[in-house]
């Protein structure tokens, strides 16, 4: 069942304090993707939000670094494409970036001029949601591209840090929340 699926992918999740600075409690992903079965629960649960409340994305548009583990998958099983926001200096020919934020320090996310087109409809992924400086960075850029963001998904939400309220007018949808 949902409860279930939701309760082993809470159960994988690990913890380091003071990581990778004094004070942040770091969210560990990585036992999940070790886990097949908790890396299937967290792809349905996805699938499932998108077909409820987006049924008619056409791209997902996944974040640097941990974005790219979950949203690939979804991706498939959606039958639709997957396209990448990195940071800054990784993607080839002409691109558009945006300075931003983090829980833990400040990055530039870039993406490819010709990845998205002006009014497809996109949903965003990436495994955790912060202060939400991330997120709405590539919110910024959907903006420049002329995409339609229909909304945002995590594996984790941080609620503490107020994210979604950053990332608004666009709402975020998460599994896992502390
Ligand atoms: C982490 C995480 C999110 C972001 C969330 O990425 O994967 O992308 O921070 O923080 P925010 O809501 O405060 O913006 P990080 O930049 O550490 O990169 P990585 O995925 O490459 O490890
Ligand atoms: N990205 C930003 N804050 C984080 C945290 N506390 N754990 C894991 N990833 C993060």
């Amino acid at each position: 069942t949902r409860e279930d699926k939701l309760e082993l992918i809470a159960q994988k999740i690990k913890h380091f304090p003071d990581f990778p600075s004094k004070g942040i409690l770091f969210r560990d992903i990585c036992p999940i993707l070790k886990d097949p079965e908790a890396l299937t629960a967290v792809t349905d649960l996805f699938e499932e939000r998108v077909r409820e409340a987006y049924p008619r994305v056409q791209l997902i548009v996944g974040l640097d670094a941990r974005g790219f583990l979950f949203g690939p998958l979804l991706a498939q099983r959606l039958g639709v494409g997957f396209v990448l926001v990195r940071k800054k200096g990784k993607l080839p020919g002409p691109t558009t970036s945006v300075a931003y934020t983090l829980e833990y320090g400040k990055a530039e996310a870039e993406i490819q001029e010709d990845a998205v087109e002006a009014g497809q409809k996109v949903v965003l992924i990436d495994d955790l949601l912060a202060t939400g400086g991330t997120l709405y960075a590539a919110c910024e850029l959907m903006k420049k591209q002329k995409a339609e963001v229909l909304g945002c998904m995590v594996v984790i939400e941080l609620k503490d840090l107020n994210g979604a309220g950053r990332v608004q007018p666009e709402s975020v949808f998460s599994l896992v929340q502390y």
